[in-house]
């Protein structure tokens, strides 16, 4: 078997709950602006799963659309990974229950977590085993039900986040030089930044941690601003140094929707305009899920069309960071 074989993804799929939360409904819960949120962070609404979803619901619906869109039958996938920081339990994994909802019973199947990075990781993880030879097929989701994980009493973070799934199916060979190595980075140190500090093994569920609130994300969100951006930034530059591009010869790039002045910024580092791709005013910030439903999207509204160069980047919790470029071969 080639040791490098070409990787492409050739479908997607993307799936949002029905409920809607506009920002006028948020000013109804916490001391909080339409016009604050909008002008801090581009956003105007999210989706809200009803309360029998789990994020393997969300990302279910998600990963059939993906499949039809490639043609390919829930049979045929080797490799299932789930990225998400809301799975549905510790364990089993919310991959292993995605598998079952949709037949794919030939698939190893596995969670991922690298917070908002979690798509980007997952992407990369399929490639390098397609890319190898260690399977054939792989169905990559990101699906998140932040709104389980939300303190609706902090304004400084539940105005932020949205629920959604977003999926792509990978498969050895096609045309172009298809989804291309990545740039990946990870900052433990900075991992007290933006965290998630109750319910595991360091801080177990008791009353106690309850009453704290450490089961609600947490977020010091200047600093996770700052980096943001920088790493991005960095990441993308180096992903186009790898592959020995330019920005010039890139037609769309799908940033990690969290904010709109953390893409206008890269976006002004980059010098790259109205080339970045922009969502983030319907959905807010998916975690996982965002690049995926970005990703989703653009190929969807034309935005992206075969033989085009597309940048992918994304930055999270832990910190963790990464970009990649990818030819669109469908
Ligand atoms: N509505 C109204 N006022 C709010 C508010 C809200 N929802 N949230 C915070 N404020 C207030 C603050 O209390 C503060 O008031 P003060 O000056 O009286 O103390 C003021 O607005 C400014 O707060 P600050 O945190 O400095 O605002 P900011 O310009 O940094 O914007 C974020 C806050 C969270 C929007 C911004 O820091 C951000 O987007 N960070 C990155 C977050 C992110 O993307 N995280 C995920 C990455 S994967």
């Amino acid at each position: 078997m080639d040791s490098k074989r070409i990787v492409s993804i050739i479908g997607t799929g993307s799936y949002v709950p029905e409920r809607v939360l506009t920002n006028q409904d948020l000013e109804k819960i916490v001391d909080t602006s339409d016009e604050w949120i909008f002008s801090r962070t581009g956003m105007r609404e999210r989706h809200i799963a009803a309360p029998e979803q789990a994020a393997s619901d969300l990302g279910t619906e998600a990963a059939k659309k993906a499949l039809e869109d490639a043609g390919v039958d829930a049979e045929e996938i080797d490799l299932l990974i789930v990225a998400t920081l809301s799975p549905d339990m510790f364990f089993p994994s919310t991959a292993c229950f995605v598998q079952e909802k949709i037949g794919a019973k030939n698939a190893y199947c596995y969670d991922l977590g690298a917070a908002c990075s979690g798509f980007l990781y997952a992407l990369e993880t399929a490639r390098a085993q397609i890319a190898c030879g260690a399977v054939e097929t792989a169905l990559v989701i990101g699906s998140e039900k932040m709104s389980t994980f939300l303190d609706w009493e902090d304004r400084t973070t539940c105005i932020l986040f949205g629920d959604g799934a977003g999926a792509a199916v990978l498969r050895s060979g096609g045309e172009g030089r298809g989804v291309m190595e990545s740039v990946m980075g990870s900052d433990g140190s900075l991992a007290h930044l933006l965290s998630t500090p109750g319910g595991g093994s360091r801080n177990p569920m008791t009353h106690e941690m309850l009453d704290q609130g450490m089961q609600y994300l947490q977020m010091q969100g200047r600093e996770v601003f700052k980096h943001a951006v920088k790493r991005m930034t960095d990441a993308v530059l180096s992903a186009l140094e790898k592959n020995g591009l330019s920005t010039d010869e890139i037609k769309c790039f799908i940033p990690h929707q969290a904010n709109i002045r953390i893409i206008d910024a890269i976006s002004k580092k980059l010098g790259v305009g109205d080339r970045m791709y922009v969502n983030v005013e319907k959905y807010a910030n998916t975690s996982s899920a965002a690049l995926a439903i970005a990703l989703d999207e653009a190929v969807k509204d034309g935005t992206i069309q075969k033989g085009d160069l597309v940048v992918l980047t994304v930055f999270g919790g832990g910190f963790t960071w990464g970009a990649n470029v990818l030819e669109w071969g469908k």
